[in-house]
């Protein structure tokens, strides 16, 4: 089983979503380690109750993001992970960090990548009069929200949508596209190759749809 780390920063229900997969075998993996910024983060919980290792790294005990990613890889690195997962982890990475753990290190994002990097996109897609809106899993680069995405889920902008109705059905999607996608990196079907993902070998032309 592949060693897992996942990263967090609140809620943790995508955390929560990947625990059930490992356990339920779904994912050949363990999550061997999970790590938050934030000491109040309540997906803390969900891996006290699963057991596993829980570390905080408070990003407000540090001068600057250098040294704050030092002590975050000084954590993650004891635990020997195949593959770091950030899973709702709202800091930005430095590239020496994102580097350390290239080709082996995902996030999802809340949106059908390109569309809506950054911050706020269930609000941003309502704005914009989007039909679709969703979420992508991709390979962390050192650009934000712009390594090569693996898997999307779509779902529909309902009439009367707010960015709380909005983002739930979003998040709904989510718990299933997250552990699909792990999985299939932990089977060595998908990899990370120079920039591009690799399925079964061959470059991928498009990301997979869930
Ligand atoms: C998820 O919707 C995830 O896509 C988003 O935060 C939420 C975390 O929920 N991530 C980002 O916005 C990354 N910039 P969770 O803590 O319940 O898993």
């Amino acid at each position: 089983p592949w060693r897992l780390a996942v990263l967090i920063s609140g809620r943790g229900s995508n955390l929560k979503a990947l625990i059930e997969a490992c356990a339920n075998g779904r994912i050949d993996g363990t999550i061997v380690t999970v790590v938050s910024n934030r000491p109040q983060a309540p997906g803390l919980e969900h891996a006290r109750a699963a057991g596993i290792a829980r570390t905080v790294v408070d990003h407000r005990s540090f001068p600057d993001r250098t040294a704050f990613d030092r002590e975050l890889a000084a954590a993650l690195d004891s635990s020997a992970p195949d593959l770091v997962i950030l899973a709702g982890f709202m800091r930005v990475l430095t590239p020496e960090f994102v580097n350390r753990f290239a080709g082996r290190m995902v996030n999802i994002h809340p949106s059908l990548l390109p569309a809506l990097r950054g911050l706020d996109t269930h609000a941003r897609a309502l704005a914009a009069g989007m039909p679709t809106h969703g979420a992508s899993v991709h390979f962390v680069t050192s650009e934000l929200d712009g390594g090569p995405v693996i898997m999307q889920a779509r779902v529909p902008v309902c009439a009367g949508d707010t960015s709380e109705t909005l983002a739930a059905r979003v998040q709904l999607a989510e718990h299933r596209l997250y552990p699909a996608a792990i999985a299939l990196i932990c089977s060595g079907r998908i990899q990370s190759a120079g920039g591009t993902v690799l399925y079964d070998g061959q470059p991928l032309e498009r990301p997979l749809l869930l």
